[in-house]
């Protein structure tokens, strides 16, 4: 696929989505999950591993570790651990904020409408979750309401997505979004002004865009999300090819 007007079909701009009737549904749901009371903490429980032991772990440890994990509240409100999905030795790293709520009936990262759209972005740069991609969250459980996840939480799984990226050793990592962004980068910028750079996070050259379920919301901003992954795209074939650009800024 290389024409414009498909590549912009592919990643939703024509207007066959149908994005007020969704969202208008999503949130009818709202009240009715606000309205359920919140499950009380779960009983003393032995201790979390610490952040040294997890750095030790493997896939099967590191996922069994998550999927057991009371280490902040969001714990108590989850139905699922969202641990990630994908290739274990994927080139690219996508990370979004926090499972919402077709995540955590599933486990399974963005696949509700904002995961849909990320899904239809993979496949405009021929890309599919699964094949040289992997998928995850700054926080495994969902928070209430969806609601962005507090620094206590952040801090919390922040050991289980740095193992993650050392396990996975990606080319790129992709923050969507805000949260992710200002959580790996560590400061705290717009994504406008962090569009179009090349950052790292610890060793692993890491790039930003907006956040598929914003691009929901305002649809103008689709096509600078695809002018980034474009840009993302030649930085990775670069690297591939064994050029040394990462850390310079577009021209
Ligand atoms: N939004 C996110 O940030 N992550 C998901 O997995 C789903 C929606
Ligand atoms: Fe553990 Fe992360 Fe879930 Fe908090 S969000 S309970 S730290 S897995």
């Amino acid at each position: 696929m290389s024409r414009r007007s498909d590549i912009l079909d592919e990643m939703g701009l024509s207007p066959r989505w149908t994005l007020r009737g969704r969202l208008a549904q999503q949130q009818a749901k709202a009240p009715a999950e606000a309205a359920v009371p919140p499950v009380p903490p779960a009983p003393a429980v032995p201790a979390e591993p610490g952040a040294t032991a997890i750095m030790q772990m493997d896939w099967a440890t590191l996922a069994q570790t998550v999927s057991g994990c009371t280490a902040c509240t969001l714990a108590a409100t989850r139905k699922c651990t969202v641990f990630g999905v994908g290739d274990r030795k994927a080139s690219w790293l996508f990370v979004g904020e926090g499972p919402g709520a077709e995540e955590d009936e599933r486990g399974e990262p963005f696949v509700g409408q904002a995961g849909r759209l990320l899904d239809n972005m993979l496949a405009a740069l021929q890309m599919r979750r699964g094949e040289d991609v992997y998928v995850a969250n700054i926080v495994k459980c969902r928070p209430p309401g969806n609601r962005v996840p507090a620094a206590a939480e952040v801090a919390a799984c922040e050991p289980y997505l740095h193992r993650q990226i050392q396990l996975l050793q990606p080319k790129v990592i992709v923050a969507l979004g805000k949260t992710a962004a200002v959580t790996l980068l560590g400061k705290e910028q717009s994504i406008a002004s962090m569009r179009g750079q090349v950052f790292r996070y610890r060793d692993t050259p890491l790039m930003v865009t907006y956040h598929p379920a914003y691009l929901l919301r305002t649809l103008p901003d689709k096509i600078k999300a695809w002018e980034d992954l474009c840009f993302i795209r030649e930085r990775v074939a670069e690297w591939r090819a064994g050029a040394t650009s990462d850390v310079q800024p577009p021209g």
